[in-house]
């Protein structure tokens, strides 16, 4: 995620906005910039793409640029790719406002069009530069009034943002606006303070005000003011943060992954939201046309790890909207077999990074014989991001946890809706199913914020799992590829050995493992499948196992065979993963943290395989 500071008062504001963003850098991005003021002085903007080193290294560590008002950004790109022309902070051409933001504008393109109509010039790509043109438009059609112009601004500005805002008329006083994205606002004697998160400020200053959403607000020395949508004051209460510096990084999460855990609805939204407006799904950004997709007879899904998984679960929701084949492939194995892509396939790449060397490999071979590809990658500008021919990126933001899981949530979800799109420009779905599809896509959030407010149970059975030798994931079509994600979760976090089945496989050897006390997950949500499992956890049971099983909400039937039922929210079946995943990233969280692991970074494993 993108990462603001702003700073006013007595003292020269860059070292302060340097250091600020120092403290941000856990959000990871991939370019930064600030802009600092001394009075009536000209706004001076220094921006540049790499880290922050670079931009210390160009402002002398901020000695080299005089002002006691500023504001700064490290961007982590989601609209255009990193550069110093897509990095904040953005300008109008006359440096009337000048502003900083973190989040996502999902109606910037309608927007940029109207100002370009109105003799605006666009020189990035950034939906932040049409915020920020916004606001001067309204400033300089009404009253000139800062708070004005940005109320005007937010009422047709549909997404997410924390935006800090610098007028050229006001010297001294940042504007803040904010909904959705996290924003906190501090304030010592005589020194006003904003961030994206509370580690920026926490040098300087324990009192922050907490600005609600759709709410603004005037930094000045020592002083701030709060307005809502209609210009009117707020009263706000200051707080006093308790945290330490190294637990405000992670938003008061004791982990990241825990941390990104909770982000999931929020990141899924946001990814759901980046292609379908108005009820339709718009490609645009994948660029994959009807006839394309028409044209198509085969899908290969590569990948590795998680990722793999994801391709695991997709086979099934693609294969049965559409007639399309679909085969799922390791990358590492892909690449180096001796085979003949169908000449009427697309290879679709599945990547957090953007970076994994056997993925990267995949998709070069994919190319080299002549395939179309499409990427499902996280990191803007990654290296699949750059080769695959087409590429959709989820919005999961920086992933810092090693063990992913926003960034698995949002790729089950952007290949949902490209299921979705193939089976509509085939004609291989009715109108009336593909909206109830989309409905139940757009649940997924809500019914994974409510797992999420009921985790103290996983908690409590996790501690059976701390000292066990083996575990066992089996499952059913796509409940047998969450088993796998759910087995490579604990395996990578705890360290314990696990395996996932498909159930109807147990009786071809693995169930020779089974003894007294080997503790089975099974995954049942799949209908039609439900009764099939069910015998094999009686199989299992009768065996000494202890059996665990991730349901939905109603199969109470479970609770005779299984010694712990962890419920989730009914839903489309083809859905379900988004799901029943939850509680598994949840499980083996608590059993890392149960073990005394360091759950963010498990031994032997990195972020991204960039190596084979
Ligand atoms: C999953 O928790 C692991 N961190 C790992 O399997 C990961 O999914 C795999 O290395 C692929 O990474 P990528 O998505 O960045 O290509």
């Amino acid at each position: 995620m993108c990462g603001i500071v702003g700073f006013t008062g007595n003292r020269q504001a860059a070292p302060v906005l340097l250091d600020g963003l120092s403290k941000l850098e856990y959000r990871g991005y991939d370019s930064a910039g600030i802009a600092v003021r001394d009075g009536e002085s000209k706004t001076e903007i220094i921006k540049e793409k790499g880290k922050l080193k670079v931009l210390a290294e160009m402002t002398d560590y901020g000695k080299a640029v005089k002002g006691t008002c500023g504001i700064g950004h490290t961007r982590w790109a989601t609209h255009g790719e990193p550069s110093a022309v897509n990095a904040h902070p953005h300008s109008s051409d006359d440096g009337n406002v000048i502003a900083v933001h973190n989040g996502i504008i999902e109606n910037f393109q309608e927007q940029r069009e109207k100002l370009i109509k109105k003799g605006y010039v666009f020189h990035s790509q950034t939906d932040t530069e049409v915020a920020v043109k916004m606001i001067d438009y309204y400033y300089k059609k009404y009253s000139q009034q800062p708070i004005e112009a940005i109320a005007r601004a937010m009422v047709r500005i549909r997404g997410s943002y924390a935006l800090c805002v610098m007028f050229k008329d006001f010297p001294g006083e940042i504007y803040c606006a904010r909904k959705d994205s996290p924003m906190i606002i501090g304030i010592a004697d005589g020194e006003s303070y904003v961030a994206s998160d509370v580690p920026a400020i926490l040098k300087y200053t324990r009192n922050v005000y907490y600005i609600g959403n759709m709410e603004i607000a005037k930094l000045e020395k020592g002083n701030v003011t709060f307005y809502n949508i209609d210009s009117e004051v707020l009263e706000k209460q200051l707080t006093e943060i308790k945290w330490d510096a190294e637990s405000a990084e992670k938003g008061g999460y004791e982990h990241f992954m825990l941390k990104e855990i909770h982000e999931q609805p929020k990141v899924i939204r946001d990814t759901i939201n980046s292609v379908v407006t108005d009820g339709k799904v718009h490609f645009d950004s994948v660029n994959l046309t009807d006839e394309e997709m028409q044209q198509i007879g085969l899908i290969y899904i590569v990948a590795c790890g998680s990722a793999y998984h994801v391709g695991m679960d997709l086979q099934y929701v693609i294969e049965s909207l559409t007639s399309l084949q679909v085969r799922v492939e390791l990358a590492s194995e892909f690449r180096y077999r001796k085979m003949t892509l169908n000449k009427k396939s697309l290879v679709i790449v599945i990547s957090q990074s953007g970076e994994t060397a056997d993925t990267l490999a995949a998709l070069r071979e994919a190319k080299e014989q002549g395939i179309k590809t499409l990427g499902i990658v996280n990191v803007v500008g990654s290296s699949i991001a750059r080769e695959a021919d087409n590429v959709f990126y989820t919005l999961a933001g920086p992933e810092i946890s090693v063990a992913t899981t926003k960034a698995y949530s949002t790729q089950l979800v952007a290949g949902y809706l490209l299921a979705l799109q193939f089976a509509k420009a085939r004609g291989e779905i009715e109108e009336t199913k593909y909206n109830e599809l989309l409905e139940a896509i757009y649940s997924i959030p809500d019914k994974v914020e409510r797992i999420l407010e009921d985790k103290e149970r996983l908690q409590w059975f996790s501690a059976k799992l701390i000292n066990v030798g083996d575990a066992f994931f089996i499952g059913r079509g796509i409940d047998y590829a969450i088993g796998m994600e759910g087995s490579l979760k604990l395996k990578e976090i705890s360290y314990i050995h696990s395996e996932a089945y498909a159930a109807g496989e147990l009786k071809h050897g693995p169930i020779s493992l089974i003894e007294n006390g080997t503790i089975v997950i099974s995954i049942v949500t799949q209908n039609g499948l439900i009764e099939k499992t069910v015998s094999n956890m009686v199989e299992v049971k009768s065996r000494g196992a202890k059996v665990m099983a991730v349901t939905e909400t109603g199969n109470y039937f479970l609770e005779d065979t299984a010694e712990f039922v962890c419920y989730v929210p009914r839903i489309e079946p083809l859905f379900a993963g988004s799901l029943s995943v939850i509680p598994l990233q949840l499980l083996s969280y608590y059993v890392s943290i149960g073990k005394g692991f360091d759950v963010d970074k498990p031994r032997n494993l990195a972020k991204s395989v960039t190596v084979e």
